[in-house]
């Protein structure tokens, strides 16, 4: 990894992977690829080289691949969960047509492609405790269609062509720089954020629903690691399990409040992200990804929330 490109570097991930990756690789050039309306600013525009970088439009992001003689790609671009669901033909559109689009350019050009896929992937027959690696995945939502599918055609592309895919399943991601949009963990983030402001926090998912998630830091170190991996490992490449925590929103209340004493939160249920949390699972079995590459996450639920609370006060108060 040397030349990369960051498609979605200003979403949630992007903007804290694409800082990584330029820490990581100083002499290399990492591309902050961004789409009209999202551009980069502050010190994500200041550190580094950026370009415009539509999933939807393969001459472009060929110009670029071109020009930076790019080896990596992360392809970051989706519509989360609940945002699918309200625009699935563009959820579609963004997550499947795209991905063909970063996957034929790698073809012709030699890069490696890292597309994430997510706990969304798994669906109501899944086993939900200790969700196997290799397991039925039949998702009903839209994004959860996508995220097979990009796991399939990932797949495919490594099979068929030689090209070097791989990617790691995500749970819901925690973290303090970008806010998700329009995903069903999203609250995990947003408690955090009503915590540190004194605000009671009105919370979307029902108590006793239980989903995988994990800290920012974990989520980099994986999106890094896995492409750093020695291939001659790797019996699996799209996409691998991996966790760090699982929890409900009562478990996540009492462990705030423990650090914010007074903390409040009332449920207010939004039907459609709980119809999507319901089927997904409790937690998944990352085995694979320790014996695989060596995955282990740093982060358990306290010490993630010491962080996340001393962050938000330092950037909100
Ligand atoms: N965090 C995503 C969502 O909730 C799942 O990968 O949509």
């Amino acid at each position: 990894m040397k030349n990369v490109l960051v498609i979605g570097s200003t979403g949630q991930i992007g903007s804290e992977l694409t800082m990584r990756i330029r820490e990581m690789i100083p002499d290399g050039n990492v591309v902050a690829g961004y789409i009209k309306g999202a551009e980069p600013k502050g010190v994500l525009l200041e550190s580094g080289p950026s370009a415009e970088a539509d999933v939807c439009n393969g001459e472009q992001l060929l110009g670029i691949v071109k020009k930076y003689r790019i080896d990596t790609i992360y392809n970051l671009a989706a519509l989360l969960s609940a945002v699918a669901e309200k625009k699935p033909q563009l959820a579609w559109h963004i997550q499947i047509d795209g991905l063909m689009n970063i996957l034929e350019i790698a073809r012709e050009n030699g890069c490696a492609v890292f597309t994430p896929s997510s706990i969304g992937s798994f669906g109501p027959e899944t086993p939900r405790q200790n969700t196997p690696q290799d397991t039925i995945q039949r998702p009903r939502s839209m994004y959860g269609c996508t995220k097979v599918a990009t796991e399939l055609l990932s797949d495919y592309y490594f099979h068929k062509y030689g090209v070097d895919t791989r990617s790691v399943r995500f749970p819901g991601l925690i973290s303090n720089v970008t806010l998700p949009g329009g995903g069903t963990t999203d609250y995990a983030v947003e408690i955090y954020y009503a915590a540190v402001k004194g605000e009671e926090f009105v919370c979307p998912i029902a108590p006793g629903t239980f989903m995988d998630m994990m800290y920012m830091p974990d989520a980099l170190k994986a999106a890094i690691d896995i492409m750093n991996a020695d291939p001659s490992r790797l019996v699996h490449r799209n996409s691998f399990n991996i966790a760090s925590m699982s929890f409900d929103p009562e478990i996540l209340k009492a462990k705030i409040i423990e650090h914010v004493p007074g903390f409040k939160m009332r449920y207010e249920v939004d039907p459609v992200r709980q119809a999507i949390a319901d089927s997904w699972p409790d937690k998944m079995d990352d085995s694979c990804a320790r014996e695989e590459w060596d995955w282990a996450p740093s982060y358990d639920l306290e010490g993630m929330t010491v962080d996340m609370l001393d962050a938000l006060k330092k950037k909100l108060l």
